[in-house]
């Protein structure tokens, strides 16, 4: 097959990086891709959001199969446009991905079947969400409906910085807002991978993903800061719990409103006193829990993908090895705020990568055969291996001998569930 992956970020190159292993794919491109990419699959330097170019290019290296990889694209309905262009694409339809680009619609979906989410009231106006603050009692969670890089949700601990946080979103000169007032949880938080066809279900396992900057999940949110696989703290039976009362009634629920969700559904739960609480949505794979999915799924990704197109998935395996997987996130130091760009990474390629040692690139560039940082998430160094201790060990390893003088990473990443 020739299959094509759209993104450019570590998420993109580790689904690159996997679907390369199946005997099934003979040709790999990634648009726009990245130099670190091109390592394992050929990065088309078009411009994705021109549907035509891309059109263009599947008919011209006749490809089988379309990935997307990042949310953007799927708001605007690139599913849809390449599939009504005959592409075989997954990812799910601009309706279905309402689930993560609106924020009121996937706690409208939850409501419709009363599943477990904190408690929420919408606003559209500041005065309304002013008058509501009389009444409530901190913390809250504030959060605007649209997809917001991350940066949509801010927990307020007083009515200060709830007044703070209402004049930033609701602007005299700004668009139309909505926002969401939430009831605060307290738990652990996990991410789970789902992939549907619109009727079944099958688990692509759990992650825990590292949001905050600093150790102890301390310091400004950011996109991740690294993750692991298999999260401890989503059993089982909670996993379970979650697919049958959350992830399967949302399904159901979206094939009843005529928009069936096929694709990679990502549920964020809180698991407080032993519940799953869903706290949101996302209709792709995360980054970088994607990473150590890959890691563990290997060529297997693209049989399932397969299987969900062809409506199969009910028959679909995946084979789980007894093993673990986690990601070392390096940013550019000063990353969530303003960081340099071109600095070069001397000992990257002193790095010898194996099966189970992965440097999956986020956001490099490559000059005369060295490495330079492009992004403020810059290098996922990713590991597998029989326990979490060992997997800790083996990245961490690899990260200090990188030993990058602009990069900066958690020094905690999978404490957490070595702790569980
Ligand atoms: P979201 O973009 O909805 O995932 O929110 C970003 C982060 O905010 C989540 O990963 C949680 O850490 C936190 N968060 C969101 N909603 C809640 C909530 N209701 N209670 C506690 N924390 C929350
Ligand atoms: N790592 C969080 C996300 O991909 O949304």
């Amino acid at each position: 097959m020739n299959i094509l992956v759209i993104g450019n970020g570590g998420r993109e190159h580790s689904i690159c990086w996997a679907i390369s292993q199946n005997p099934k794919c003979e040709n790999i491109y990634c648009a726009p891709g990245s130099d670190g990419i091109s390592e394992v699959a050929e990065s088309i330097n078009i411009d994705i959001s021109n549907i035509t170019l891309i059109i263009e290019f599947c008919k011209k290296k006749c490809v089988d199969l379309v990935v997307i990889g990042p949310e953007g694209p799927l708001e605007k309905g690139l599913s849809d446009q390449l599939s009504s262009a005959n592409i075989q694409t997954f990812g799910p339809s601009r309706n279905a991905s309402k689930l993560e680009s609106s924020k009121v619609f996937a706690k409208k979906v939850c409501k419709s079947f009363n599943g477990l989410t904190a408690r929420y009231e919408e606003f559209d106006n500041i005065e309304s969400a002013k008058k509501f603050l009389n009444s409530t009692t901190y913390p809250i969670v504030i959060k605007r409906d649209g997809l917001a890089s991350g940066k949509g949700v801010t927990i307020v601990e007083n009515e200060k910085k709830a007044i703070k946080t209402l004049n930033s979103i609701f602007k005299p000169d700004s668009k139309k807002e909505k926002i969401l007032i939430e009831e605060h949880l307290t738990g652990e938080e996990v991410s789970l991978f789902i992939i549907s066809d619109g009727v079944d279900c099958l688990s692509l396992g759990s992650a825990q993903d590292h949001k905050r900057l600093l150790d102890n999940d301390e310091g400004p949110n950011t996109g991740g800061m690294g993750a692991y696989s298999p999260a401890p703290v989503l059993t089982k039976e909670i996993e379970e719990k979650a697919i049958l009362d959350i992830v399967k009634p949302t399904i159901n629920e979206m094939e009843k409103r005529g928009t069936p969700f096929k694709g990679i559904l990502y549920a964020g739960l809180m698991i407080c006193d032993g519940l799953p609480y869903l706290i949101e949505y996302n209709v792709r794979f995360g980054d970088p829990e994607c990473q150590v999915l890959m890691m563990r799924l290997g060529g297997q990704i693209l049989d399932v993908i397969l299987d969900c197109l062809n409506g199969n998935l009910k028959n679909s395996r995946v084979n789980w090895a007894n093993d673990h997987a986690l990601t070392v996130v390096i940013t550019s130091k000063g990353y969530p705020n303003e960081y340099n760009r071109g600095s070069v990474i001397p000992n990257l390629s002193k790095i010898k990568e194996h099966t189970n040692l992965k440097i999956f690139h986020a956001g490099t560039k490559k000059r005369s055969g060295l490495y330079y940082s492009n992004g403020g998430r810059v290098l996922n160094v990713t590991t597998r291996g029989e326990n979490l201790k060992e997997v800790q060990r083996l990245a961490y390893r690899a990260v200090s001998k990188i030993n990058w003088e602009d990069g900066f990473y958690r020094q905690d990443i999978g404490d957490k569930g070595i702790k569980n």
